[in-house]
């Protein structure tokens, strides 16, 4: 069977699967936030429309001006991006033909971004248990002959957090041997509490980048908004290879609105803490297995039946679920599902679904 690469593909699913799928579908597989896009974004996009018969400002000077501000940067270093997919391929451009190291299971760009642009790239992996951590001590060796090293922080697909002192670790050893240390903050603004970026390192690590993604809060993932912060060298050769005007008009006049609307930040957070803190509570009841997640979706395993995630895949799927299966997550193998944290009726009704599959049993 062909699994589609990425979530949010339910049509696809169902072509390869064959499968008898009713059209009102839940999409667990997307991690997008489900309370966005903010209302005041549709009742803008006509006062935007005429903008459309200008190019963007190929500097993109207010939309930068606005992140750095909210990040206590400088405009220098700040580059939009087309999404945090371009992020991501720029960022891999600047190593071109260097030694990379990506940490599993982890987010399949960054891996695609280091072939594209010809990098060696050695894997390291989290370990499987319910923290994800980070094999600190290799990595600390590894930067003696490593250039650039991807982490994800909150990690897709588990939702946990690498420690900032472990970051800073290896910060303070790739200094030694000019090893940059990437970091995806794709997820971020789904933290709980104000010092969860790293930002705040950017200005004692020279060799520390950061992208980010508006689309999974702001629920724009046609839109595609993204950018990087990191020191004014890396943002200026970062951006002397984007193609001309890469950000649409529409994308870079909403990041302003977008960076000051805090009180959206804040209702999506209040309801991700209670919709968290039931399902672990619901899922531990029915002995599933749930990652230590602090975002809006999270790795689920049958504690009972851990090798049949196949058939419980299936099991969802007729009762209109749709999770994102994990055969193309290196050392997940397919052996977990990922699901995004959905409104509250949604949840319950995956929950009913998880009871159903149990009582099976
Ligand atoms: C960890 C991570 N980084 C970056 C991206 C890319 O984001 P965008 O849709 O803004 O290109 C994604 C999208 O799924 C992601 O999961």
């Amino acid at each position: 069977m062909k699994w589609p690469s990425h979530g949010g593909q339910p049509e696809a699913l169902r072509e390869s699967l064959g499968f008898p799928m009713s059209s009102d579908v839940i999409d667990f597989s997307a991690n997008i936030n489900p309370l966005g896009p903010p209302t005041w974004m549709k009742k803008e996009l006509g006062k935007h429309f005429t903008e459309l018969i200008k190019y963007p400002d190929p500097t993109y000077f207010k939309a930068r001006k606005s992140l750095a501000f909210s990040e206590d940067l400088q405009p220098d270093q700040v580059l939009v991006t087309n999404g945090g997919a371009e992020a991501i391929f720029l960022i891999a451009k600047l190593f071109e033909g260097k030694q990379a190291i990506v940490v599993h299971p982890t987010f399949l760009e960054y891996e695609r971004a280091c072939f594209h642009y010809h990098l060696k790239v050695k894997d390291a992996f989290f370990s499987l248990d319910e923290e994800f951590d980070l094999p600190i001590d290799k990595m600390i060796m590894e930067c003696k002959t490593t250039d650039v090293m991807f982490l994800c922080r909150p990690n897709n697909p588990s939702g946990t957090i690498i420690k900032e002192e472990t970051v800073r670790r290896l910060l303070i050893e790739g200094k030694k041997h000019n090893t940059y240390i990437v970091v995806d903050e794709a997820f971020v603004d789904f933290l709980p509490g104000e010092e969860a970026s790293l930002s705040g390192l950017l200005s004692d690590y020279e060799n520390l980048i950061i992208l980010r993604s508006m689309t999974k809060m702001y629920a724009i993932p046609g839109l595609r908004v993204g950018y990087i912060l990191a020191d004014k060298k890396i943002i200026k050769q970062a951006g002397d290879g984007q193609i001309p005007w890469s950000v649409n008009t529409l994308a870079a006049n909403f990041i302003p609105g977008m960076v000051e609307d805090k009180l959206f930040l804040e209702k999506t957070k209040t309801w991700l803490q209670t919709e968290l803190t039931f399902l672990r509570e619901e899922l531990d009841k029915l002995n599933f297995y749930m990652s230590s997640t602090h975002v809006n979706f999270y790795l689920l395993r049958d504690r009972e039946f851990p090798m049949e995630t196949d058939l419980l895949f299936k099991h969802l799927l007729k009762a209109g679920i749709v999770a994102r299966h994990t055969f193309n997550f290196k050392g997940l193998d397919g052996h977990f599902l990922r699901l995004a944290v959905r409104s509250s009726h949604e949840n319950k009704v995956l929950l009913e679904a998880l009871k159903n599959w149990r009582a099976k049993q």
